[in-house]
């Protein structure tokens, strides 16, 4: 049919993907293990370990378990942590989140000791450790904005004393980037480094994590604060907010179903933009692979992928230890 029009082809595309070595060199996106980010969840106690149920292979650990774990995740070649609390009590205000000498603190601590070399990110928000499970402070009913914002700067002192990289506000307050470099600076924290949650959504998939962690509402739901994920444009205010705000990093959440989002900020942005794949999209991948549906590996490298030809500079996931041992082993 190509000889009778007379069509010269002198674009055979296929020329480019006859072998392995030719597709290899002409890669346009790579995926490596020092921009992966695993996330691990901290227990009270001692010699503790507990399954997590919808996140087959994931645990919460006990601080002396968490830094065999993270020694683990710093072998197989991942360049960082962010830390998550789940402590043994909660109350009105969150009181843990921000306690001097709380789990978090000392969790950032022991793994900075054990793993110089890991960058330890931690997460800083209240829903973990109040009762009610919101992220910020109640009154009347309803998310305090305001009232919150100090809770969380306190946070962030007392994690990036402990030793953390990065601290990462997640409990969408406005202002809370703000907030937490002015008391950074004002306690003489200026090296350490804030990663906004700066475009999080309300999303169902959280839903795996908020039984990792307890923190699902106990009443509501997140949608006051947490953005509807119809809103791409309310996203880049949201990033352009925390840029002015002073944030060194930005973010997108979750990944999989905000690929167009996270492409618009890498292109509006010239700051590190960070893609948090969250716990969903992991179990998604996990049951179907369960079930013989779907091939772990290559489903979970195509959607990490995916995540960084969007645009991602790194990319916080659940898959980050497994898919660095796969990379190693010349995926
Ligand atoms: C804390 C926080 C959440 C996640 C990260 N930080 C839960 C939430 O907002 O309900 C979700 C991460 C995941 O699902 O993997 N606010």
């Amino acid at each position: 049919m190509l000889e009778q029009q007379k069509v010269r082809l002198d674009s055979r595309l296929r020329r480019l993907r006859r072998t392995e070595s030719i597709r290899r060199m002409l890669r346009e996106t790579r995926l490596h293990p020092d921009m992966f980010v695993m996330p691990v969840f901290v227990l009270e106690g001692h010699g503790r370990l507990e399954e997590i149920e919808g996140m087959p292979g994931m645990h919460r650990y006990s601080i002396d378990e968490a830094v065999k774990h993270a020694s683990r995740i710093a072998d197989a070649g991942v360049r960082g942590v962010m830390l998550f609390g789940v402590p043994d009590t909660k109350d009105e205000r969150g009181t843990g989140a921000y306690a001097r000498g709380g789990l978090i603190p000392r969790a950032i601590a022991a793994v900075k000791r054990s793993n110089p070399e890991l960058v330890v990110m931690a997460d800083v928000c209240l829903c973990e450790y109040t009762s009610h499970g919101h992220c910020g402070v109640v009154s009347a009913g309803s998310v305090d904005n305001d009232a919150t914002l100090p809770l969380l700067g306190k946070a962030a002192v007392e994690y990036a004393r402990a030793g953390a990289d990065v601290v990462a506000p997640s409990a969408m307050m406005d202002g809370q980037v703000l907030e937490i470099r002015t008391e950074l600076d004002d306690a003489g924290l200026v090296d350490a480094t804030v990663m906004g949650y700066s475009a999080k959504h309300a999303s169902t998939f959280y839903k795996p994590f908020r039984n990792a962690a307890g923190s699902a509402p106990a009443f509501g739901d997140r949608r006051t604060y947490q953005m509807q994920p119809e809103n791409r444009r309310e996203a880049m205010r949201e990033i352009a907010r925390d840029v002015k705000e002073g944030a060194d990093i930005v973010m997108v959440k979750p990944a999989l179903a905000y690929l167009d989002v996270i492409s618009e900020a890498r292109r509006r942005f010239d700051l590190p933009l960070a893609a948090y794949s969250v716990s969903g999209e992991y179990s998604m991948i996990k049951a179907a692979a369960g079930s013989g549906w779907l091939d772990e590996k290559t489903a979970a490298m195509e959607v990490l992928t995916g995540i960084r030809r969007a645009g991602a500079d790194i990319i916080i996931t659940y898959f980050a230890e497994q898919a660095a041992r796969w990379l190693e082993e010349g995926w």
